[in-house]
């Protein structure tokens, strides 16, 4: 027992838990996802599963992303990404839904399937029907040789790295690079995307490793925020746009780790129920970054405040009107738009590690949750 206890702490690298490794290693692990891929040089994307089958993307009618979880968030991501910047139309599918409600599928769809673990029994079902539908199915999975890498046509694996946490982490920055890699490499094919701007998200991209490791340095402001709110019962999650996707994943990170209950909404749509709630009690954590829809949310907020609504705002360096209306502030780098998840998302992330951790849960192994769950 000690034996294995030591080895579980050398595995941990010197930090108290995986979750906060893993949440640690995204500068590493999204570089090691591009990297190779991402040419900047040669102006190109190189993604050997694309490229061998570049025909079903180009000539798909519209693109169906099935996935759970994490794994599905990035899938809502992505289609902000294939629909914004390679014009193609996309649905995303949880699969657990999508296997049983007699989709309608044809040999003129693409379905892209999105799993840590490639083990999840729904997406492997959703998977399975699209083939026999006719469809092309893509893999993008973490695990090498998984049940879905193997059942997929192609794919396009993440290089995360072992993800170890319950909770999903590095796994969902990683999957949003692919898929963007993806999205840019559609965008210039189908001539979408001048040289030029192709060339420009390129170079941005490269930036996004920094920049999350300045994102990671926000830790012990987040670490003090954690403090405030740790008590809370409820708590809700907004954001818009890109920016959406996000609020869920840091609602769902929230409710797994730290048992609190918490719902990610677009931030629009508050005030058609959510609104309710609030009230001096409530922490409402909202995504305001500069570029995507700011003076919207900045409306939003107003909203919230003159409900007496507690507001954590996620916003870009420098911001000034959101800093005015919050109660707390937390700075990320600019980026482009379709690239802010990936920042966005890191002090979600650790607020909801510190929370877990001053709430005594167990961080890595949250009750009643299995990494992946390979039956229905
Ligand atoms: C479980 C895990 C989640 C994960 C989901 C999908 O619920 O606890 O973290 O997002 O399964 O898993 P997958 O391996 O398919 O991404």
């Amino acid at each position: 027992l000690e034996l294995k206890m030591n080895i579980e702490e050398i595995e941990k690298g010197g930090y108290d838990h995986f979750m906060l490794k893993e949440i640690y290693e995204q500068p590493r692990a999204i570089l090691d996802t591009y990297r190779g891929r991402l040419r900047t040089e040669q102006g190109l994307i190189k993604m050997a599963g694309v490229d061998e089958h570049l025909d079903k993307f180009m000539n798909a009618n519209r693109i169906i992303i099935v996935a759970c979880g994490t794994s599905w968030h990035a899938g809502l991501v992505a289609e902000y990404i294939f629909e914004d910047l390679a014009r193609i139309p996309v649905e995303v599918e949880y699969a657990s839904e999508f296997r049983y409600r007699n989709p309608v599928i044809t040999d003129k769809d693409v379905l892209i399937a999105i799993s840590q673990s490639g083990e999840t029994a729904d997406t492997l079902a959703a998977i399975k029907l699209a083939k026999e539908n006719g469809a092309f199915v893509f893999g993008v999975c973490n695990v090498v040789g998984s049940s879905i890498a193997r059942e997929t046509d192609a794919g396009a694996y993440t290089h995360a790295g072992p993800e170890i946490g319950v909770a999903s982490t590095k796994a969902f920055t990683t999957q949003i690079t692919v898929l963007t890699l993806i999205a840019l490499k559609l965008a210039k094919e189908k001539g979408v995307f001048s040289e030029a701007r192709f060339r420009e998200y390129l170079v941005e991209m490269e930036t996004i490793p920094a920049k999350v490791e300045k994102a990671l340095e926000s830790n012990p402001l987040v670490e003090i925020i954690s403090e405030v709110y740790k008590d809370s019962t409820n708590a809700l999650y907004l954001g818009r746009g890109y920016n959406f996707p996000v609020a869920l994943e840091g609602a769902l990170k929230l409710k797994e780790i730290s048992y609190i209950h918490a719902e990610g909404y677009p931030a629009a749509e508050m005030k058609h129920g959510p609104i309710a709630l609030i009230d001096e009690q409530m922490p409402v954590f909202v995504i305001a970054t500069k570029l995507g829809h700011y003076e919207k949310v900045v409306s939003n907020i107003q909203e919230i405040k003159s409900r007496k609504g507690k507001i954590i705002a996620i916003v870009t360096e420098g911001d000034e009107q959101v800093t005015e209306l919050a109660d707390h502030v937390v700075e990320v780098p600019e980026t482009f738009e379709s690239l802010t998840p990936l920042l966005t998302t890191i002090p979600l992330q650790l607020l909801s590690y510190h929370i877990a951790v001053m709430r005594g849960c167990n961080v890595d192994q949250p009750r009643n949750l299995a990494k992946s769950v390979t039956v229905e």
